[in-house]
C-alpha cells in the first residue's frame, strides 16, 4: 500500500481515502511500544555512533542519553558497552519497555540505564545530563522526524543549554526529504521529511554547529524499508 503524507494537513491518503494522522501521536507511540512487535537488535546508526566514540574518531564520552529512546534497545547496547545511559521518552509504554529490557538483561546495578518519561523540550534531558555528570553525549535516532517543527526548535534550545552546562555532542539521524517519495512498509503515523542543510541551519539558530553529516539508503534498512536518511553530529 503506498501512503503519501501531507505536512501541512497531517493527512494520510491512502489509496484515495484520507486518513487522518495526528501530528502529536503520543497514543501511537503507546500502543505501538505496548505491542511489542518493534525491533529488538541494536540499530545500525547505534552501532555507527559506538563505533566512532570508541575508536576516537569523535572525543570520548562516558555518559549518553537516549533521546526518543523508544523501547530502549539502542540504550541497552551503550549500557552493555560500559556507558553512563540516560533514557527519555514521552511514551510511558516506551519507557516500560525499556525498564522490563534492562531488569531481563542482568546489567550490574551501576550500568543500569536512567529513565524518564517526558517531553524532549522539559526538563528530563537537564535532570538526566545533571545526574549523569558530563560531558553528555545525546544521541538521538528516527526522533526528529517524529515531532513537529515547533516541538524540534524547542528541542534544539534544550540541547543548547545543556551542552552549554555539561559539554558534549549531539548525534542525530532523521528521514530526509528524499524519502517522502518512497515506499513505507510500516504502519503510518506522523512523519516529517527534513531537508539535513534545513536542519543543520536550524541547529545553528540554537547555537549549535554540524560537525558532520552524510545522506543516503542503506544505513537504517528495516525488513523491506530502505529510508533515505541523515546523520548529523554537532557540537555547542
Ligand atoms: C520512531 S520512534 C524511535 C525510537 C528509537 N529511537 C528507535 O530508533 O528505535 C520515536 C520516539 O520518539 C518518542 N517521542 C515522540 N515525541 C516525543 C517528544 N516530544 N518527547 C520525547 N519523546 C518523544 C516516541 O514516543 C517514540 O518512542
Amino acid at each position: 500500500m503506498k501512503f503519501a503524507q501531507a505536512v501541512d494537513s497531517g493527512a494520510y491518503h491512502a489509496e484515495g481515502r484520507a486518513m487522518v494522522v495526528s501530528k502529536n501521536p503520543e497514543q501511537y507511540w503507546n500502543a505501538y511500544y505496548a505491542n511489542e512487535q518493534v525491533p529488538e537488535l541494536p540499530s545500525q546508526f547505534a552501532v555507527f555512533v559506538a563505533n566512532e566514540l570508541v575508536t576516537g574518531a569523535l572525543p570520548a564520552h562516558r555518559s549518553l542519553i537516549d533521546l526518543g529512546c523508544g523501547n530502549g534497545r539502542d540504550s541497552l547496547f551503550f549500557a552493555q558497552l560500559g556507558f553512563h545511559v540516560g533514557c527519555l521518552d514521552r511514551s510511558s509504554a516506551a519507557i516500560s519497555a525499556c525498564q522490563s529490557r534492562f531488569a531481563k538483561a542482568s546489567l550490574a546495578a551501576t550500568a543500569m540505564p536512567q529513565c524518564r518519561v517526558g517531553e524532549s523540550h522539559g526538563d528530563g534531558l537537564g535532570e538526566l545530563a545533571e545526574a549523569l555528570g558530563g560531558p553528555v553525549f545525546i544521541y538521538s535516532r528516527f526522533f526528529f522526524h517524529a515531532i513537529d517543527e515547533e516541538a524540534e526548535l524547542q528541542t534544539f534550545a534544550r540541547i543548547a543549554e545543556v551542552l552549554a552546562r555539561h559539554g558534549g555532542m549531539l548525534a542525530a539521524e532523521f528521514r530526509t526529504t528524499e524519502d517522502e517519495k518512497l515506499q513505507k512498509f510500516t504502519s503510518p503515523h506522523y512523519r516529517r521529511y527534513i531537508a539535513p542543510e534545513t536542519f543543520s541551519e536550524r541547529l545553528a539558530r540554537a547555537g549549535l554547529e554540524t560537525v558532520w553529516q552524510a545522506e543516503g539508503r542503506g544505513m537504517a534498512k528495516y525488513k523491506q524499508d530502505d529510508a533515505c536518511v541523515a546523520r548529523v553530529i554537532a557540537k555547542k
